[in-house]
């Protein structure tokens, strides 16, 4: 069964005409969540990102289904799975949003909460279905045909290793810490390579390995599978290597996925991931490595934005005058 959108293009217009869209979303959804920051609320962050970056969605020139949303329409009032959005001038295109990516960051204030959303032509994204997890690696362009989700770890890191041209030794890992990564996080140390162990956020974890200056290598474990695609969608735009395999972590999911007609044994490639052109958007909600937190500043707003498009990683500084 193909899980993809089943929206067929009505018109071929240029998907990079919406960047600034994207932008607009990912900055509106950042200012309305910084608030929260520190405020021990994760819902009401979360809810104050959907509702600016679905009225920043709402007039954008084209017709956009979203494909990962914040849910199933039932539990999600706006951007759930497959709500259109748009003012229908303009391009089919699909969406996959985060609006509030790493919501206990946000409610405790720790670095690494963003605002995020990911564009792609129509019909591109794969739907996960009641996937809620998957196993994923994430590795740079030079790594990314060495990798193999059926390999055991130590077998990843030395091709990985042999990939980048360093020593396992020299390997920098975010794997996020998990009571289902204990053994994983042994197995790297083990090894010889550094970790990483964020207590969540795998986007920009994923990030940092695609943005050399990040110097981080490899991205491994079971995550969300909204952040999954979002994630493959700055896989695509940079040439980057992804593997991603649908990971229940409850029986009820695991029979969920079956009965959808989802394979649990199927590995996905970042192409399959996001089978067309694709670019990702993320501005930072409270600071971390990849991007400032929102400063107000003598009358104007300053926010800071990561756009992955086209083979490049563009740092935008976007100041609002009042
Ligand atoms: P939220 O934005 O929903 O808070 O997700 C944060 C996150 O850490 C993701 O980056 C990650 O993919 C997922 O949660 C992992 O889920 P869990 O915390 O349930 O293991």
């Amino acid at each position: 069964m193909q899980y993809r959108s089943e929206v067929a293009p009505r018109t071929s217009g240029d998907l990079h005409t919406l960047e600034s869209v994207a932008l607009a979303a990912t900055r509106g959804a950042a200012l309305a969540s910084y608030p929260w920051v520190g405020r021990g609320d994760q819902k009401a962050a979360d809810a104050a990102a959907t509702t600016a970056m679905r009225a920043a969605l709402a007039d954008a020139p084209g017709r956009g289904r979203v494909v990962i949303g914040e849910g199933e329409k039932d539990d999600a009032p706006m951007l759930f799975n497959g709500e259109i959005v748009g003012n229908g001038q303009g391009p089919d295109f699909d969406i996959a949003v985060d609006p509030l990516e790493g919501t206990s960051f946000c409610a405790h204030d720790l670095p690494g909460a963003l605002a995020t959303i990911a564009f792609g032509d129509a019909g591109t994204f794969w739907s996960p279905g009641p996937g809620f997890y998957m196993d994923k690696i994430v590795v740079p362009p030079r790594a990314k045909d060495v990798i193999d989700l059926d390999d055991p770890p130590e077998q990843t890191l030395a091709n990985v290793a042999k990939a980048l041209g360093k020593q396992v030794g020299e390997l920098r890992v975010v794997i996020m810490d998990k009571p289902r990564h204990k053994e994983l996080i042994a197995r790297v140390v083990r090894a010889g390579a550094a970790v990483q162990t964020p207590a969540g956020g795998d986007v920009g974890g994923s990030l940092a390995v695609l943005l050399p200056t990040l110097d981080i290598d490899l991205l491994i474990g079971v995550g969300g599978t909204p952040e999954g695609v979002l994630t493959a969608a700055a896989v695509q735009a940079l040439g980057g290597g992804m593997l991603g395999r649908l990971a229940p972590q409850r029986d009820e999911e695991a029979d969920n996925i079956r009965a959808a007609g989802l394979s649990l044994d199927r590995v996905y490639t970042g192409a399959e991931l996001v089978a067309g052109d694709a670019f990702f958007v993320a501005t930072g909600v409270n600071g971390g490595p990849l991007v400032g937190r929102p400063r107000k500043s003598n009358g104007t707003t300053i926010a800071e934005s990561l756009l992955i498009s086209r083979g490049e990683v563009r740092h935008i500084t976007h100041t609002t005058f009042e």
